[in-house]
């Protein structure tokens, strides 16, 4: 078989390679030129894809990259990992979907597979794609097969990687499902094959609001902890000693990423146009979307114990990505304390392994070292991403005061003082 993967990001490039590891011929097609040039030069963009294991592909000449769709006539398989991002409106914006299928419309042919990766809401697969796909003249689960496999990624899971996580998939016909699974069956260590495209699609959205809930649950008694005057990592950690029953959320300084803080969303607006709004959803976005105001609470609050207005105040920001031990700043709270402290007229600075730079509201940022000198000569320091090089030990000696939203300060004593969430 030849295999091809459209969108090669943080998931399209795992699959590809994964796909190739697996003794298929692979071809990625992406509309970006300077990712797919990477690819075929063996250097990888993704932290979760080390270069040799790219550049082994690409040398074998298993993986190839390219940003011309006609390679799609040649392909037994097609996954489609492209952006499922939201518009301003919270609205789902499914265009980076609908262009992908359409380029693979024009060129449809007999026997092919396709599989749709990209976090949508239910429905997506049979109500868009099929219709688009199915002015080919083809027919479904006869002609060709059409499937819907939620992609999982966790990047900077050493754990769990692409093989290793079980992969969800339903087809639009029971043969579209026995096709996409025995495909994927050589690709991945386990493939659960569920009733229908819908069914996949949604069991990709309650793994994601699981998480938001239960996060936004835990933001939640982190106020609450706040104003009964509790540490709520204590209390937490107490209760995470039950054996059965309680599993342990952290809280934070908000969500970040491509998924927990979109992909609810798509849910809430599917049940919104079937006259039903999803509350848990909406109250748990709320409470998270709120965190970051309420850092910027805490700082100020901590800033005018030592008769110091924000405004002038020296602020260095500690980890700018979303979560820790990755460079991937899409979403990530850091962006909005930073904004939010920017616009009352603090200054900042910031120091991330892991992202050089920030360019956000009007600011550019580039990311200094944390010297003994930068730390003293700092009003507040702000921890909001825990990566696990930072040297917590190191900072709590030079810095003057300190805002730790992670607990990454945990256990270290210093004089310093720490406001924790
Ligand atoms: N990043 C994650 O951790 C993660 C985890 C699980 C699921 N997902 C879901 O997977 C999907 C992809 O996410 P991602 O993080 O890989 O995104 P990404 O932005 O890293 O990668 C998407 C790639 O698709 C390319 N692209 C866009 N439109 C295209 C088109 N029409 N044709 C070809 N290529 C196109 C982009 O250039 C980009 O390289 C999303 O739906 C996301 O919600 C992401």
């Amino acid at each position: 078989m030849k295999c091809g993967v459209i969108g090669l990001g943080y998931v399209g490039l795992p699959l590809a390679v994964e796909i190739a590891n697996a003794g298929f011929e692979v071809i990625g097609i992406d509309v970006d030129k300077d990712k797919v040039d990477k690819v075929n030069r063996g250097r990888s963009y993704i932290e979760d894809v080390p270069h040799n294991a790219l550049a082994r592909v690409v040398k074998k000449g298993r993986l190839r990259a390219t940003t011309d769709f006609d390679v799609l006539t040649e392909l037994d398989a097609i996954s489609i990992c492209v952006p499922t991002p939201l518009r301003k409106t919270k609205d789902p914006d499914i265009s980076f979907i609908l262009d992908a299928v359409s380029e693979i419309s024009k060129r449809l042919r007999k026997g092919q597979i396709i599989v749709l990766e990209s976090t949508t809401y239910p429905g997506t697969t049979d109500e868009m794609l099929l219709p688009e796909l199915s002015q080919s003249g083809l027919r479904v689960g006869k002609d060709f097969y059409l499937a819907f496999s939620p992609e999982r990624v966790d990047p900077g899971n050493k754990v769990y990687r692409t093989k290793g996580t079980p992969k969800i998939i339903g087809g639009i016909t029971p043969q579209c499902t026995r096709k996409a699974t025995a495909y994927y069956k050589k690709i991945f260590d386990k493939v659960v094959p569920v009733s229908s495209t819908k069914c996949a699609e949604m069991v990709k959205l309650l793994e994601n609001t699981f998480r938001s809930v239960n996060i936004g649950l835990v933001n939640e008694v982190a106020l609450m902890c706040d104003r009964l005057d509790l540490d709520v990592w204590e209390v937490i950690d107490a209760a995470a000693t039950k054996p059965f029953g309680f599993m342990a959320f952290y809280p934070g300084p908000g969500l970040g990423g491509h998924c927990i803080p979109i992909d609810p969303h798509y849910l809430s607006w599917k049940l919104k146009t079937l006259n039903y709004y999803a509350k848990f959803i909406e109250l748990a976005g709320d409470i998270n979307a709120n965190m970051p105001a309420y850092v910027v609470n805490k700082i100020i609050s901590a800033l005018n114990r030592v008769e110091k207005p924000l405004k002038n105040a020296r602020i260095i920001i500690v980890g700018a990505a979303y979560k820790k031990n990755v460079g991937d700043l899409r979403e990530s709270p850091a962006l909005d304390v930073i904004e939010l402290l920017h616009r009352e007229g603090a200054h900042i600075e910031y120091n991330d392994p892991y992202v050089s730079e920030i360019r956000e509201a009007g600011l550019e940022l580039r990311s200094r070292p944390l010297t003994a000198k930068s730390l003293k000569m700092a009003d507040c320091v702000v921890i909001i991403t825990n990566h696990d090089s930072y040297d917590y030990e190191f900072i709590c000696r030079h810095a003057r005061l300190i805002i730790d939203t992670r607990n990454a300060t945990k256990n270290i004593r210093t004089r310093t003082p720490i406001v924790k969430l």
